[in-house]
């Protein structure tokens, strides 16, 4: 499978709209990264930063104070301090997930060790930190930092369902709203707040941010069982073998046979799996309509965020985070 050109779109047409304050932030971000006294730091910061990453988590932010008519500076270092956190998150989740590819490169961890990965990872967590002080705004402070402790919040909970196969869908969504969501969430919010957006259209950012986010990680959980390597910059099936209970498993599970039972046992709950088990996997989730009906419901947490958009300012802004909840179902990366 190619690049679809309609799966992309929407997220490039946001990047070029904010193109100057995307340069901005680049900067930003090149600079803040950076260690004099720890040559390991700029080393692992260099690799996973240039690689790209689809810097979706600045753009809310940018295009939320955009939105809202801001003609100020902080929602340069906002955006930094996000994609900061985003990028702490990601040198965590590897070592915690052993993943061995990360946008389309091998994750530090792999090309230097866990040890690395978690202390550059809480230096990126300090640096996030230092840019949100400097708006001096701490209702902002206050929301970036219960989205952080959210995120890891989610990541132990998850790491507590892990195996266990009577994970509900309402775990999982506690789950995805906690390690993704919050982010999206905190991060569009920070947008309003910082454009001193009224307390109405600030929560009805944050609406749009939190369901975009779950729609998203629903939408990473597929790809994850039906993409593509080459597109996703990840590796395909890595959520299966880790015995990770995503919403397509969960909804092939729940409607398992004794037979099925006993395959998901031994594969996920025991974790002893041999080469030829994705494919089984894949035929039950097919079987079920478990893709289906999980791709069913990224489309609902799409509309919810789309709704929540309706009391905003009309304008391009808007129209594009409308085509974004588009974007995020329909997206291959
Ligand atoms: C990866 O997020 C982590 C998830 C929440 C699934 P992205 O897919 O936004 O990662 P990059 O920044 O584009 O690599
Ligand atoms: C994404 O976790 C959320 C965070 C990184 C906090 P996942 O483990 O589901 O995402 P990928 O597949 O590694 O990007
Ligand atoms: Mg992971
Ligand atoms: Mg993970």
């Amino acid at each position: 499978m190619g690049l679809d050109e309609a799966a992309v779109k929407p997220l490039e047409r946001l990047a070029a709209y904010l193109a100057g304050d995307l340069d901005r932030v680049g900067r930003l971000i090149a600079e803040r990264m950076a260690s004099e006294h720890a040559p390991r730091i700029p080393e692992v910061t260099a690799h996973l930063v240039g690689a790209g990453g689809k810097r979706l988590r600045p753009m809310l932010t940018l295009g939320a104070a955009r939105m809202m008519s801001y003609e100020g500076e902080n929602h340069i270092r906002l955006a930094a301090t996000v994609e900061f956190i985003h990028t702490a998150t990601l040198l965590h989740d590897d070592v915690v997930d052993e993943s061995r590819q990360r946008r389309g490169r091998p994750t530090a961890n792999l090309l230097w060790d866990n040890q690395s990965s978690v202390l550059v990872g809480d230096y990126l967590f300090a640096r996030s930190f230092q840019l949100m002080v400097e708006t001096g705004s701490l209702r902002v402070l206050d929301i970036l930092a219960d989205a952080a402790a959210t995120i890891a919040e989610g990541e132990v909970l998850q790491l507590s369902a892990a195996r266990n196969l009577e994970t509900t869908e309402a775990t999982y969504l506690q789950i995805v709203r906690g390690k993704t969501a919050a982010l999206f969430a905190a991060a569009c919010e920070v947008g309003g707040v910082v454009a001193g957006a009224m307390d109405d259209e600030v929560t009805a950012l944050r609406t749009y941010g939190d369901a975009l986010g779950v729609a998203f990680q629903i939408v990473d959980d597929l790809l994850d069982y039906g993409g593509d390597a080459a597109a996703t910059g990840k590796n395909v099936g890595d959520d299966f073998r880790e015995g990770k209970l995503t919403l397509p498993l969960i909804k092939a599970v729940a409607r398992a046979d004794d037979a099925e039972r006993s395959f998901w046992t031994r594969v996920i709950a025991k974790r002893k799996h041999d080469a030829a088990d994705l494919d089984r996997a894949l035929g039950l989730l097919a079987r079920h309509g478990a893709m289906e009906a999980t791709r069913n419901d990224a489309l609902a947490w799409a509309e919810t965020a789309r709704g929540a958009l309706k009391t905003l300012p009309k304008n391009d802004l808007r129209e594009m985070f409308d085509d974004l909840a588009d974007y995020v179902v329909a997206r291959i990366r």
